[in-house]
């Protein structure tokens, strides 16, 4: 049976050994909501980020995790600075950006860059694969030598399109075809880091695995920082050297890739490896037993005291609902291995039976096939 902990650890693998590229610091991000008649007034907020703290390396790949609705698309806006922080601290490169404005944002906003989910609407129709690329570039006053547009072709090429289709409309090219089209442009103007929110998401599950080896070969050939959003632990395991696990607006476990996959010690995270059934690593994982989620993601509008996990959560106490858990790193965790939860799971592999909470509709379904 291999043990983990006698391997050599990974370069980069925990936040400690790699230099940080970007820090975010307490992050939280309240959208107001307003009502009220006939003076509408602020009457509540919708806690979308809270206190999430997050580091990534130069050319590190950070994957961000979580159930749609957690707050991963709103931390990648805020850290891309598209929107405003309510509270907490950006850091890149050394320098605060929390708060920056666009002027002050010039220098730096070349070197982050985001990829979006939807390779429909995120590229201009009317514009050619050239112009779409290109405009990153204009908009900078970017001269690259030998020109925009054989960079461009350049670009097209390393994404693995043909050059020769720089004058082609995006409604010429596939799903896959188009993400890659993003990427182009995301590469434009040699970022350092790059949030990439759920970029494969919307692409055929065939296409999925050719678009995340498109990304990984970009992060580890050009050292691009990553921060690959997605709501799957699949899909991040196979690109991401570090994983952090959000649940309503916060993180609540974070590691490198095999703590995560082989120690989770969070409850909500063990029930998303429930999840994915091709998780296996090697023979320990095999006996994984399979725990389903019950129920939705609670409002964020009124998240639950203490542990916001708790209403969902197999093993809440009275304390869960009194006291919310620290993201530390518990007894048992590897370096770098932070758990936000009172009563973890054990350092071991296996959930046990009894911790499996089995959806009611599929529950029903077990029970009649046991007749
Ligand atoms: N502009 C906004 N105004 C109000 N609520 C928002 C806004 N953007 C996101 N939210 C809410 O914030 C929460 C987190 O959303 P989001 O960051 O998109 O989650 P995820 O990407 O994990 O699915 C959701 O409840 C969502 O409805
Ligand atoms: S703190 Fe309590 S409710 Fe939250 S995950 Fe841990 S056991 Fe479950
Ligand atoms: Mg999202």
């Amino acid at each position: 049976m291999s043990d983990n902990l006698t391997l050599p650890a990974q370069q980069g693998s925990t936040g400690a050994s790699t230099e940080a590229l970007l820090t975010v610091e307490g992050l939280t991000k309240h959208f107001p909501i307003y009502g009220g008649f006939p003076i509408k007034r602020k009457v509540g907020a919708v806690q979308a980020v809270d206190d999430v703290d997050l580091t990534v390396g130069v050319g590190e790949s950070v994957g961000l995790v979580g159930e749609s609705g957690c707050g991963k698309s709103t931390t990648g806006r805020l850290i891309t600075r598209l929107l405003e922080p309510t509270g907490g601290k950006i850091t890149y490169a050394g320098q605060d950006i929390t708060h920056a404005s666009r002027r002050q944002m010039a220098s730096v906003r070349s070197e982050i860059q985001m990829i979006f989910q939807d390779p429909y609407s995120s590229l201009n129709p009317r514009q050619t694969v050239g112009t779409i690329i290109k405009s990153p570039m204009e908009v900078n006053g970017i001269d690259p030598a030998g020109g925009r547009e054989k960079k461009v072709r350049e670009l097209l090429e390393l994404v693995g399109l043909n050059p020769e289709h720089y004058n082609r409309f995006p409604h010429e090219f596939s799903g896959g075809q188009r993400q890659r089209i993003g990427v182009a442009r995301a590469l434009a103007l040699n970022p350092k880091l790059i949030v990439a929110d759920e970029p494969v998401s919307a692409l055929d599950v065939s296409i999925q695995a050719q678009v995340v080896n498109l990304l990984q070969k970009v992060q580890e050939e050009l050292g691009i920082a990553f921060l690959f959003i997605a709501h799957d632990l699949a899909v991040v395991r196979h690109f991401s050297q570090r994983v952090a696990v959000m649940y309503l607006g916060k993180v609540v476990e974070v590691g490198d890739r095999d703590s995560i996959y082989n120690r989770p010690r969070h409850p909500y995270t063990h029930a998303l490896l429930s999840a994915v059934p091709e998780v296996a690593m090697d023979d320990e994982t095999e006996n994984r037993e399979r725990i389903r989620l019950a129920g939705d993601v609670p409002s964020p509008i009124m998240p639950p005291s203490g542990c916001r996990f708790r209403t969902r959560c197999w093993k809440a106490q009275d304390k869960c609902a009194t006291e919310e858990p620290p993201l530390l790193q518990i007894s048992g965790n590897r370096e770098g291995h932070l758990t936000a939860c009172h009563f973890p799971e054990d350092p071991s592999t296996e959930a046990r039976t009894e911790d499996v909470v089995l959806d009611p509709a599929l529950k029903a379904l077990e029970d009649v096939e046991k007749d």
